[in-house]
């Protein structure tokens, strides 16, 4: 078969794979954002010559464009130069990287850290880097993407447990106990603040569990970090479990306002990972400036400033679930309205951008098949003028009478 028709085959293969998408209201397309804020301070994306308020990011402390933070991060590149020329073991291990990991155990309240490139990166690299064979995951099935990924990367056996739901983690437990080899680990893993479905994880009930049987404890808190417990350090420490939580994880890019995910625990496990976590050891260090950043962000949310943010995004919290017809069960600053049919809710997303909003749009695979949603999301910064007139029309849409999240 010549080269040309090789390559025309294979370009037919995709085409048609997503026209099937595309038929199935699947197909995702970019949408390109300038960015600035309104005279009420809401942020605002510009899209296609209009204005629209974002309710879609996860800034939830509004440190997206704190001035404090670019300031930090330009003198970091200045000292340090734009990017961190090699990896982490070979010499991308600068100051302002020591100087965070130090602070983000400090803050967590744990031995050591890790700081990684991205949450995802972390993520695909912990559980192959901590598990072996024998071992066994057992995983709320709606964790993230970056968890499932890192289990299929893994040598230990994953089980998922029905969402949330203790009485089915500790069949799970039983049963992994029974065909546990000798030095083996259970894992479980779960969110203290779910991403798609904005309601909080059983972290509480884990860790009583942990009393009862042999459980190495993972808990990503890339949510919840920032937003809840004292100086926002999550919902372990909210719910004052964090000792029982072998494993926290957090991000830098969603209440940080920055990039990055982080690994807080032991030094030995730190120390281990510094070993065996690929996609820390085989990927250039992230910018030196970023990470100092990220250190100005964790002093500023542990600060005043911080505290007052927290408090004003809960305010917004309360004033969305009372205005809204039919809020979630849960109050968090992710609400998701589900919609169920994947092009429906691609619909409902375009009504609110014609009304002057902008919020996500989540669909398979992010999410099961036929739980397209809405998912909106609320900043500190956001004013109570622009949450009542979301409030307003997202009642008057035909959305709300389908019903919500099972
Ligand atoms: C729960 C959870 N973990 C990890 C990640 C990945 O983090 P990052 O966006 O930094 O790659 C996300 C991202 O949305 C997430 O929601």
């Amino acid at each position: 078969m010549s080269k040309l028709s090789t390559t025309s085959t294979f370009q037919h293969r995709l085409e048609s794979q997503m026209n099937h998408w595309r038929n199935e209201g699947l197909m995702r397309e970019i949408s390109w954002f300038g960015m600035c804020e309104n005279q009420d301070g809401d942020p605002v994306l510009r899209y296609e010559g209009k204005d629209l308020i974002d309710f879609s990011s996860n800034d939830y402390l509004g440190f997206n464009r704190s001035p404090e933070i670019q300031l930090a991060s330009r003198e970091g590149m200045e000292e340090f130069g734009n990017g961190a020329k090699a990896s982490r073991l070979i010499c991308g291990s600068t100051f302002p990287f020591q100087e965070l990991e130090a602070r983000l155990a400090q803050w967590k309240g744990t031995e050591s850290a890790l700081f990684f490139s991205t949450g995802y990166q972390m993520n695909v690299s912990i559980l192959p880097a901590l598990t072996e064979s024998g071992d066994i995951i057992l995983m709320d099935r709606l964790v993230h993407a970056s968890l499932v990924d890192g289990a299929r990367l893994s040598a230990a056996r994953t089980h998922t447990f029905r969402h949330n739901d203790p009485g089915h983690l500790v069949s799970r437990i039983e049963s992994a106990v029974r065909f546990l080899p000798e030095g083996r680990h259970i894992f479980v893993v779960t969110e203290g603040l779910f991403s798609m479905d904005g309601d909080y994880g059983i972290l509480r009930e884990i860790a009583e569990l942990k009393r009862r049987f042999p459980l190495v404890v993972v808990v990503d808190e890339a949510h919840s970090s920032g937003i809840m417990g004292p100086s926002g350090r999550g919902m372990a420490h909210e719910l004052g479990v964090s000792e029982s939580m072998d494993v926290l994880l957090g991000t830098g890019g969603k209440a940080m306002g920055v990039c990055g995910g982080f690994i807080c625990g032991s030094s030995v496990m730190i120390r281990w990972l510094q070993q065996k976590a690929r996609g820390w050891m085989f990927s250039t260090a992230p910018p030196p400036g970023v990470v100092a950043g990220l250190t100005t962000s964790l002093a500023l949310m542990r600060s005043s400033l911080g505290q007052e943010r927290r408090e004003k995004l809960w305010q917004n919290v309360r004033l969305l679930s009372q205005l809204l017809n039919k809020a979630p069960d849960t109050a968090s600053p992710i609400i998701p309205i589900v919609v169920g049919d994947e092009s429906a809710t691609m619909k409902a997303r375009q009504e609110l951008s014609d009304a002057g909003f902008w919020v996500g749009a989540v669909r398979y695979p992010a999410v099961p098949k036929n739980q397209a949603r809405l998912r909106i999301t609320l900043s500190a910064i956001h004013s109570e003028k622009s949450i009542s007139r979301l409030a307003h029309i997202i009642n008057k849409m035909d959305c709300m009478r389908i019903s919500k999240a099972e």
